[in-house]
């Protein structure tokens, strides 16, 4: 055994949170993020399973990695996605799992989802209007994404994030009515910058978002604030704690100095930021029978790949890969 000595990356930052990817899929297209038409999925055969998630979930913990998030395309698509959350909530060293959903599926899901181990939720919705909803997903699925998340309510997930890409001329319009709806149910929002990931992305109405926690600060009486997750978001939060609203804002405050995570895709590939090509292949190792400590030594050495920042403003034609491909 090697002595023990947390993930770091060549730049000192502490990687203590990995988020995979459990399929490319989706059930939604949505107008950021997929191509329309787009079929260009990986192959079944290629997918990680569940055992060779679970070794990579397991080498990261052995090296301090506590937090892990389960994402997609849509991850309730892959079948028995419970299971797996059952599986990697009791490897020793994971202290969090959480799941990102679109919340299609959540209603039918949510207690199980609860019962394997996951605590905290974070759904994507970007609009309150069934027709706009639809002409941003190219699905029917307002209803059902509301229904989701009153059920995972219900079921005790604390806290629920509502992630909204906030977009120029098609949701900006919106954010009051979404914080009041958040604020009424207790679920926290969260406000994302569109980022120039593919043609979809570079495409879709970016919004500075600055000046929009300026009017919202006024409008709720808000003040800067913590909310539980580690991830990038800068709150605010109302005098009483009861409601927050996060800030997500990689194009006009980028916070790669902080960053603390890497993605895993459905394929097995470690991609070490969102916004630049370093990658590393962990599947041909893992149907090579690499030992534990082969593995853990090779995550390592993908960690040393990790780039200092993401170049989204710099050079926003540079990323041909969209969201779904990576895991969000
Ligand atoms: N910019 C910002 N966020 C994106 N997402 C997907 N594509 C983009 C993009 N181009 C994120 C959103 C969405 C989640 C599933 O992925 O947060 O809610
Ligand atoms: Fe699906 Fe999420 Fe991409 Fe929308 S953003 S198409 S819900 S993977």
């Amino acid at each position: 055994m090697t002595q023990f000595s947390p993930l770091q990356d060549r730049f000192g930052r502490r990687i203590d949170y990995l988020r995979l990817s459990v399929t490319d899929r989706c059930d939604m297209r949505c107008s950021y993020c997929m191509p329309q038409g787009f079929s260009d999925y990986e192959e079944p055969e290629d997918w990680l399973t569940f055992d060779e998630i679970e070794r990579v979930v397991a080498s990261f913990a052995r090296m301090g990695t506590s937090r892990f998030r389960i994402t997609g395309g849509e991850p309730l698509l892959r079948r028995d996605l419970s299971g797996l959350a059952v599986r990697l909530s009791s490897l020793e060293g994971v202290t969090d799992m959480s799941l990102s959903t679109n919340g299609t599926q959540l209603a039918r899901h949510a207690a199980a989802l609860k019962k394997s181990g996951i605590t905290r939720l974070n759904v994507s919705l970007d609009s309150l209007c069934a027709e706009r909803l639809h002409s941003i997903t190219r699905r029917d699925a307002l209803a059902q994404i509301l229904d989701g998340l009153l059920v995972a309510k219900a079921c005790g997930f604390e806290p629920i994030k509502i992630n909204m890409v906030v977009m120029a001329g098609v949701n900006e319009d919106e954010i009051e009515t979404m914080a009041e709806y958040c604020f009424r149910h207790g679920f926290v929002l969260r406000l994302i910058e569109t980022m120039p990931m593919g043609e979809t992305g570079r495409n879709s109405g970016y919004v500075d978002l600055q000046p929009i926690r300026l009017r919202l600060q006024a409008r709720f009486g808000l003040v800067d604030g913590l909310v539980r997750g580690g991830g990038p978001a800068r709150y605010l939060v109302s005098p009483d704690g009861a409601g927050s609203i996060g800030f997500i804002t990689p194009m006009s405050q980028h916070f790669c100095e902080t960053c603390n995570r890497v993605r895993l895709s459905v394929d097995g590939t470690l991609y070490l930021c969102l916004g630049q090509e370093n990658q590393f292949a962990l599947r041909p190792l893992l149907r090579d029978g690499i030992s534990d400590d082969e593995l853990d030594a090779a995550i390592r050495s993908a960690i040393e790949l990790k780039p200092e920042r993401h170049e989204f403003r710099e050079q926003p034609g540079k990323l041909i890969r969209v969201m779904s491909m990576t895991g969000g």
